[in-house]
């Protein structure tokens, strides 16, 4: 593959044409500092075109380590007993909420492992109180059955995170003992009907992951339309199966980025954080992210006593600051940036129509039109 085939792709990107997967795969795969760079900088032009210069805050609240999936990358898996398990009560996590809220964060975000000692009717009602604070809600608590998510929403649940985190069956399969790829799939589809906005993502560098399966990765991510996507490197972690695996850190750090710029330019409008675990990565990560395609960062607001404890990959930043440090810390490096926080609820905003579905002109609806349906 030659340099100048390489060119003819980013111009059709520039141009907003769309990628076949084997394009795609081709971008992923360049090294030539030029070409990257330039990817780059198109990523960027292309995030702010559509979604301008804003960096949407989400408070986060890992408010339960406790899991009962046994998923081979993830440090909260049920069998790591190297771990402090924790459950937060209602009312600590509503507490939380409320200096969330106080502190001019426009959206809280409830994390957890999969723990169902948190009921739906218990969910529900910690929604409702939370969104007379005026919070958008996101939840981000794994799969559940479509009449725990309609109770959620009704009670007024705004966004719903549920990753992939492969697109690659095979390779989802082999990482996930617990799950079906269609399982999760069909949770998708019912969050969307149900009217949430709806959040997918993947991980960068898991074993056995090539870059054909990171290719297929960001062609359903434009598929499914989903409104957020969090692409993130796997961070090996030391009490799981997966925890002697190695890849070269500049490598991946490059490929992330890569699979993000890609991302912003092909689903033009979504909701893309610079995670948490790019900024482990590499110091300075989550910054470069914000440059390559990302609008979106998730202060972690976890009460310090619970915080050290929600240890996904090791080495995670942000475990010993003081509650609410990250915030300041984040509004410095937007401004850094040039950048803005938003101030206002921080929804996806599609292209075309006002009341935000995307127009009949939009690619990732034009080359799709089973957008929803066959994996
Ligand atoms: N490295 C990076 N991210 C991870 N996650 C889980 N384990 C790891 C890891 N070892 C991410 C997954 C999951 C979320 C809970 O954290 O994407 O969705
Ligand atoms: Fe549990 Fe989620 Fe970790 Fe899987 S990735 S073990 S479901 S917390
Ligand atoms: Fe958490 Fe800087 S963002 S301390």
């Amino acid at each position: 593959m030659s340099k100048s085939q390489r060119e003819i792709y980013l111009a059709k990107l520039d141009r907003e044409e769309n990628l076949e997967e084997e394009e795609i795969t081709l971008l992923l795969s360049c090294e030539d500092e030029e070409i990257v760079a330039a990817i780059f900088a198109l990523a960027d032009r292309k995030r702010r075109e559509y979604v301008g210069d804003a960096v949407h805050l989400r408070g986060l609240i890992e408010f339960s380590n406790i899991c009962r999936k046994n998923c081979l990358y993830c440090g909260l898996r049920r069998d790591n007993r190297n771990l402090k398990r924790y459950r937060m009560s209602v009312e600590e996590i509503y507490a939380v909420g409320v200096e969330i809220a106080r502190l001019g964060v426009k959206t809280v975000v409830l994390q957890s492992g999969e723990d169902p000692w948190y009921d739906a009717r218990t969910i529900a009602h910690l929604i409702r109180r939370l969104k007379k604070l005026d919070l958008a809600v996101t939840l981000s608590i794994g799969e559940r059955e479509r009449e725990e998510y309609a109770l959620w929403r009704e009670a007024g649940a705004d966004r719903y995170l549920l990753k992939q985190e492969t697109f690659d069956r095979e390779l989802f399969r082999r990482l996930h003992p617990d799950d079906d790829y269609d399982r999760r799939l069909a949770c998708q589809s019912i969050l969307r009907e149900l009217g949430y906005q709806v959040g997918s993502g993947n991980m960068v560098g898991l074993p056995g992951q090539s870059l054909e399966s990171l290719a297929r990765d960001i062609k359903n991510f434009q598929k499914w339309d989903f409104d957020m996507i969090g692409i993130g490197p796997f961070i090996p972690h030391p009490d799981t199966p997966l925890g002697s695996y190695r890849m070269e850190r500049e490598k991946q750090f490059l490929l992330t980025l890569k699979t993000l710029a890609i991302t912003r330019i092909l689903t033009r409008t979504a909701l893309l954080p610079a995670t948490t675990a790019l900024g482990t990565l590499v110091p300075g990560g989550r910054e470069k992210a914000l440059q390559c395609g990302g609008n979106v960062l998730m202060p972690n607001l976890t009460p310090s006593c619970y915080r050290e404890h929600y240890t996904i990959y090791p080495g995670k930043i942000c475990l010993t600051e003081e509650w609410g440090t990250c915030l300041p810390c984040m509004k410095g490096m937007v401004e850094r940036l040039g950048r803005t926080v938003a101030t206002d609820y921080g929804h996806r905003k599609k292209i075309g129509f006002p009341d935000g579905r995307p127009s009949g002109k939009d690619v990732t609806r034009q080359t799709f039109p089973d957008a929803g349906h066959s994996p």
